[in-house]
Order: structure tokens, then C-alpha cells, then sequence
């Protein structure tokens, strides 16, 4: 979601006549565009703009600007950690950009003096969608942004906050954004939302009848959304999932958090893990071989080792294809303050590697499970690890790296001949799928 609300700021700035720069020292204007969802996430950006004070003071008349969610939480408190910073807009002000702009130009920084704009509005989401600046292009895919916000008040979470409440697009805006990527050749789309399927527009119409509609555009390969939230994973969705058919990638990113029922409850998740498993249940049922991704947080305000063992236990019951596991951190203004203390930071770490650990042994058992198949994979870019392979994914989200003649963007025919923890290894199968 960041790298899109990135591909929009580019958007923003081209229009106003900025051509990418080929390094940060020779840029007129820089962006820092920042998350917020943990302390380290939210540090970070401080350490940036350290690195970034140096260029500054080289060259007054670079523009420098903070936006996302460390703006919208930090506020004028970053003009004083930094002050050499130009200005802050927060996630849902960015349509005040070229204005902030425009005023740093033409009377300097000493007249024009810092500016801020946090304001969260409601008209953020309407952004023309042909001035976005995508950088995924000739990988065949792109991120349509549905709805913006959330109306959950999970404990931990900083998003409400920073983010503001649920909007949502037109269903026809999107699909008319969808058809237009299509003529640039576009073949799979990620819907995007903090809680996607919380999508409900104007009239009524849902992500299921969201799903439906962009299922029957011609050509459109592959539809993704993400995030979807646990408690609104209804039924008519399932059912709209698998009605839609293969065009709608079996894989789903549900992030369950933990598998205690009573850290669900502190955690005010709003559902308990049978209600969870029921969810996964559904979807089983319905589509047999789905993938299945999450989210967990470690250490959570007075988690015990029984309650710990519980997510541990829920991983071996769901068997995810994917986790991605956090230790607790305390945010600023979030409930979950005041609930008691965490367990120390050696506990949450341990408990993180021993989660890891876990999962990276379930993992390996599904991924050998692939050998001999065949699948098809999405090509997006040379392999990190072996430059001489290419790399990409299947419908279920597998990474997929082999070698041969192919190119970016290109679906193709792939056996699998080996795997590992993360990832599956491959032969061409001959012939475009
Ligand atoms: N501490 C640790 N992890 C967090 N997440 C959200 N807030 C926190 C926090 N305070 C995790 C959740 C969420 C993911 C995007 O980040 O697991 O699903
Ligand atoms: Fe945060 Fe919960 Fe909203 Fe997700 S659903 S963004 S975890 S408050």
C-alpha cells in the first residue's frame, strides 16, 4: 500500500512538470513517504533524514518533504527533531502537494516558513488514476487502491489514527481504472485497502460484486486483494471468490494475529480462533487449493507461554504458505497501553524466532509437496538470488526462480523441479500459458 501511495506522489509531482532525478543529490525535491505501524518502522525515517541533512546543507534549495503515516502522527514534532525540513502532509492531504510546492518556490522557505497539512479529507481517494506514476509497468501487474482507511480499533494499531475512517471508491471508477490498465497490457491487479473487504461503494455494491465484475474483463489474468480483515470475511465473498473462478488467485492474506482467543479479545479483533477456523474452513471448502497467508504479533500485552502455544498450535492446524511475524510494539495513543505490561524484549524475541522456526518447517513440508507440477508463473525480474534465473509467482503466490528465455510480464509454463523454505525452483515447460 505504501509503494502505491508512492506511485501517486510520483503521479502528483509529474504533473506539476518533475522528472525523476537520477540520485538524491541531484534532486530538487525529495519525499519521504513513511510508515508508522512499528517504532523501528517509524525511527527509521529520523535516520533517513539525518542522511538526507547533509545534501541539504550542501544545497539550501533543495525541497524536502515528509508525508505518510510518520507525518500524520508526528506532526510539527518533526520540524523540531529536523528542521530542516520543508514541510508534512499526512496520507489523506497529499492533494495539497503541488500547492505547498508551489508556495516553496516562489517565496523561498524563509517567507513561505514550514509547511503542515494533516487535514485527513475525504476527496483522497478520488485520484485520477491515468497520473499515477507505476513503477511495476512491464512486470504486467498493478495495485488499484478500493478503499482507504479503517474502522477498527484494534488495540495495538496506529492505522485508525493515521489513516482516518473507511472510505470507499465507486465500484465503476475502479473497473474503469481496471479497463484502462488492461489496454496497457496489464494482466493482474492487486486491490488495495487496509480492510479491502469492508469495500462497500455509494450503491451498495461490495467486493464481491467487485470481484464478479472485474472477473469478466477481457484479458485480465489475475486479480489479488489485500488486506482483508477476519471478521468480514463473509460468506457472499467466499462464494463470489469461487464463483468468479481461477481469475481470482486462489491465495488470501487473513491475518489472524494470534491464536489465543483471549489475546484475540485484548487484542479487540472481533472474532475468537473457532470463529477464525471456521473462516479458513469456508474458504477451503470452497476453493481446495487455496494458499493462505498471515499476519502474527508476538508478546502482545500480558501474553503467556500457554497463550503463545496457542498461535503455535493454530499454525500447525491452518498450515499458511505464508507468515510474516512481529514482536509487539507499543504506539503511541493505541489502548493496548494501558493493558498491562508486554513480556521483556528477550521473551517477544524468542518467542519470534521460535515461531519462525516453526513455521519455516511447515513451510518446507508444503513446498515439496509442489515438486512434479505444473504451474503457471507470472515473470517479474531477475532472480535476487541467482541473476542468471528469472523469478516469479504462481496464482497461490509461490515464488517460483528458473532459468531460460523469457521476459517481465510474461505468463509462463513452469515444472517444478525443487524447493525450499521460501521459495520453489522450476524448468520452462515450453509454450506460453
Ligand atoms: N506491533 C507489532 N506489529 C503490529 N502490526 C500492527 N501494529 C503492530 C504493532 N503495534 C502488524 C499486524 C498487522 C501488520 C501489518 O503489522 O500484524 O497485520
Ligand atoms: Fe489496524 Fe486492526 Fe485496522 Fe488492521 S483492522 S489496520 S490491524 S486497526
Amino acid at each position: 500500500m505504501n509503494v502505491h501511495d508512492s506511485e501517486k506522489l510520483a503521479g502528483l509531482l509529474e504533473r506539476e512538470g518533475y522528472s525523476r532525478a537520477e540520485s538524491a543529490s541531484d534532486a530538487g525535491v525529495i519525499l519521504l513517504n513513511t510508515c508508522s505501524i512499528r517504532e523501528k518502522a517509524a525511527e527509521k525515517v529520523f535516520s533517513e533524514l539525518g542522511r538526507l541533512q547533509i545534501i541539504k546543507r550542501a544545497r539550501p534549495d533543495l525541497i524536502l518533504g515528509v508525508c505518510g503515516c510518520v507525518a500524520q502522527q508526528e506532526g510539527e514534532r518533526i520540524f523540531r527533531r529536523a528542521p530542516y525540513v520543508d514541510f508534512v502532509i499526512g496520507p489523506r492531504a497529499t492533494a495539497s502537494l503541488p500547492k505547498i510546492l508551489e508556495n516553496l518556490r516562489s517565496h523561498g522557505r524563509k517567507q513561505a516558513g514550514q509547511q503542515l497539512d494533516l487535514e485527513q479529507r475525504d476527496d483522497s481517494i478520488e485520484f485520477p488514476f491515468d497520473e499515477i506514476r507505476r513503477t511495476g509497468g512491464a512486470t504486467g501487474k498493478a495495485f488499484v487502491t478500493v478503499i482507504e482507511g479503517c474502522n477498527h480499533r484494534c488495540t495495538y494499531c496506529i492505522v485508525p489514527t493515521t489513516r482516518g475512517r473507511e472510505i470507499c471508491r465507486d465500484m465503476d471508477g475502479v473497473l474503469d481504472e481496471v479497463r484502462s490498465l488492461r489496454e496497457q497490457n496489464v494482466i493482474e491487479i492487486e486491490f488495495l485497502g487496509q480492510t479491502v473487504n469492508a469495500y462497500r461503494d455509494s450503491r451498495g455494491r461490495t467486493l464481491a460484486d467487485l470481484l464478479l465484475a472485474a472477473a469478466k474483463i477481457d484479458g485480465l489474468r489475475r486479480i489479488r486483494f489485500t488486506t482483508s480483515h477476519p471478521a468480514q470475511m463473509t460468506e457472499r465473498l467466499m462464494d463470489a471468490m469461487a464463483e468468479a473462478g481461477p481469475v481470482v488467485c486462489p491465495y488470501l492474506h487473513l491475518p489472524v494475529q494470534s491464536g489465543s482467543s483471549a489475546v484475540l479479545k485484548r487484542m479487540r479483533r472481533g472474532y475468537d480462533r473457532d470463529g477464525y477456523l471456521s473462516k479458513i474452513e469456508g474458504l477451503r471448502r470452497r476453493i481446495p487449493g487455496i494458499s493462505l497467508g498471515t499476519d502474527v504479533i508476538v508478546g502482545f500485552p500480558l501474553e503467556t507461554e500457554a497463550e503463545f502455544e496457542e498461535t503455535l498450535t493454530l499454525l500447525d492446524e491452518v498450515e499458511y504458505d505464508t507468515v510474516y511475524a512481529f514482536s509487539y510494539s507499543p504506539r503511541p495513543g493505541t489502548a493496548a497501553l494501558s493493558l498491562g505490561s508486554s513480556p521483556s524484549e528477550m521473551v517477544r524475541l524468542e518467542r519470534l524466532q521460535h515461531l519462525l522456526a516453526h513455521q519455516a518447517g511447515i513451510q518446507k513440508i508444503r513446498n515439496r509437496r509442489w515438486i512434479g507440477r505444473e504451474t503457471e508463473v507470472l515473470v517479474e525480474s531477475p532472480s535476487k538470488m541467482d541473476p542468471a534465473k528469472w523469478s516469479g509467482r504462481t496464482p497461490e503466490h509461490r515464488v517460483v526462480n528458473f532459468p531460460g528465455s523469457t521476459e517481465p510480464g510474461r505468463l509462463e509454463r513452469v515444472t517444478v523441479t525443487g524447493s525450499s523454505t521460501f521459495s520453489l525452483k522450476g524448468e520452462l515447460s515450453g509454450g506460453i500459458a
